[in-house]
């Protein structure tokens, strides 16, 4: 695409943390970005890196990263709260930078990387992709030809429920996390409302405003399966006062029900929402308006934009940071709007810290304000350190089986209450191909139950040896999934579930 910015310049990239990192390969590949080094300190992302790019510079040393000189920028994905350590560091070394979400982990940080920036004269982008998806930025054009009046209340959300990634790599085939006895260094404890990037950016980018007071009460109920404490466990709301003063709920966390994009969103004119039954407005400037389904298109390059994958996001990130190197166009997130949701995300931390006060969110745009949050190295108090699930001198002989173990177990409950709840709904289940489903789960759950009941025998092998370690207590936690239908042992069970297709099947057919 050498056309693409009318130069035939390109941008040579290196990438720093190949787990989520590797993820922008593709879409580099349509832009004129060429990706010409990877770094990372684990192997198996440098060797899954090496298949996608067998002609770049790879190491496991970032000094030696950072001083390879043939390249012009930076994509940095490594672990969260390292962000502003790495940018910094990536700047002074000459590169321009592009950052997964979020920019920093503290406002002192923050202050350092806006100061960095500025010092450095490159461009700085953050890696927001879900503004960029073709519903938000339909939504985004709507909003700026006015078609929605005044923002005034909507409700974003970003329900993931990353249990799986507490144990496991984030890459095909999911490989647990090395060597067995430590959790993900970052997932397995953050607490929710730092990764707000996916819900608030969103409605940042649609409206143009800024968040400015954030308030969050503590949620103290977590799903089974986490480790004890970890900020991941928990549905994670807070109420935003943006800059227009209309108001938003944001919604980031874990449930039982994941809306990777959900949103219900008001204007004064007409309003919007999407859960997952398409983009559905309503006009009229009334309650009472007409309802309609509509299906937004990209607003341009949309076959660029569809090929890259990951919803389209990842290109225009990557196409953004790519236009401003190459044109000096301004890509929407700059550090600036990059401290605002990150701010934000802080800030409903120390809300939940201080039981829902209401705190503001800086504007680090004026200098005079960064300066009252030079020394602001507030932080949630981290739960545990993933490292030391396990007593001091444990024998690894028995722990290194800990992700496995825990993996396992929720991959194939998950599979068993898919199947046994469904067993319990399925006489009011109206659709034939849900009822179908229904089935094909029994079936589906009998064949792993073997391999879930070696995983809970191994489980218990750990939870006996280290019975008030915080492992232990995530594994008895991730074992209640499949109970009470386990405890009977795995042969019982399977007949149990021959008995109940069979009786299914019967009373459709009376
Ligand atoms: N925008 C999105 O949709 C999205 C999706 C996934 C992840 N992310 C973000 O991407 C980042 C990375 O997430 P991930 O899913 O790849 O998981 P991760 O945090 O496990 O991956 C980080 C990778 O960086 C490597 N690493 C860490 N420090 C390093 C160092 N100093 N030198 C070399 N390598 C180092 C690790 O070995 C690991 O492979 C996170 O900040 C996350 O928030 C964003």
């Amino acid at each position: 695409m050498a056309d693409l910015f009318n130069t035939d310049k390109r941008i040579r990239l290196g990438i720093w943390g190949l787990g989520r990192g590797s993820a922008f390969i593709k879409a580099a590949r349509e832009l004129n970005i060429d990706v010409v080094a990877g770094c990372d300190v684990n192997p198996v992302m440098r060797d899954a890196f090496r298949k996608e790019c067998p002609e770049a510079f790879i190491t496991d040393d970032e000094n030696e990263f950072l001083n390879y000189k043939d390249m012009d920028a930076v994509l940095i994905a490594t672990f969260f709260m390292d962000h502003a350590k790495h940018t910094i560091r990536t700047l002074e070394a000459g590169f321009h930078v592009m950052c997964e979400v979020t920019s920093f982990y503290t406002p002192a940080e923050g202050v350092k990387v806006v100061e960095a920036v500025e010092k450095s004269g490159k461009v700085y982008n953050l890696l927001e992709n879900y503004p960029f998806t073709k519903e938000n930025m339909y939504l985004a054009k709507l909003y700026k030809d006015g078609f929605f009046g005044e923002f005034q209340y909507a409700e974003f959300e970003y329900l993931h429920d990353c249990r799986s990634l507490c144990y496991c790599y984030n890459m095909p085939g999911a490989p647990t996390v090395e060597p067995g006895y430590t959790a993900h260094s970052w997932r397995s404890w953050l607490n929710f409302h730092y990764y707000n990037t996916h819900s608030l950016g969103p409605l940042m980018r649609i409206t143009g405003l800024r968040p400015e007071y954030i308030s969050a009460f503590p949620e103290a109920i977590p799903l089974p399966g986490f480790l004890p404490g970890s900020g991941m466990s928990k549905p994670c709301p807070s109420l935003i006062k943006m800059s227009n003063g209309g108001i938003m709920r944001n919604m980031c966390g874990a449930t039982t029900g994941n809306y990777h994009n959900g949103k219900r969103f008001w204007g004064t004119r007409a309003s919007a929402e999407s859960l997952d039954h398409g983009l559905r407005m309503r006009i009229g400037a009334t309650g009472e308006g007409m309802r309609t389904i509509v299906e937004p298109q990209w607003p341009e390059l949309a076959e660029l934009a569809e090929n890259a994958g990951h919803g389209g996001g990842d290109f225009w990130e990557l196409y953004y940071f790519a236009r401003e190197i190459l044109t000096g166009e301004k890509a929407p997130w700059d550090i600036y709007n990059a401290c605002d949701v990150t701010l934000a995300g802080i800030m409903a931390a120390r809300s939940t810290d201080n039981n829902g006060a209401p705190m503001e969110i800086p504007d680090f745009r004026k200098a005079e304000v960064r300066e009252k949050y030079r020394s602001d190295n507030y932080c949630w108090q981290q739960p545990f350190d993933p490292d030391k699930i396990f007593p001091d001198g444990h024998d690894t002989a028995i722990t290194s089986n800990f992700n496995k173990a825990i993996y396992n177990i929720g991959k194939n409950s998950i599979l068993l209450r898919k199947a046994m709840d469904g067993a319990v709904l399925y006489p009011n289940i109206i659709n034939a191909a849900e009822k179908l489903e229904v089935i094909k789960n029994l079936n589906a759950a009998s064949a792993v139950l073997d391999e879930l009941e070696n995983y809970r025998n191994m489980a218990d092998k750990i939870i006996n040896a280290y019975p008030d370690s915080l492992a232990a207590e995530a594994l008895r936690s991730m074992k209640t999934l499949s109970e009470p239908e386990m405890n009977d042992g795995a042969e019982i069970l399977a007949e149990k579930i021959r008995e109940t297709i069979k009786k299914l099947l019967e009373a459709d057919n009376k």
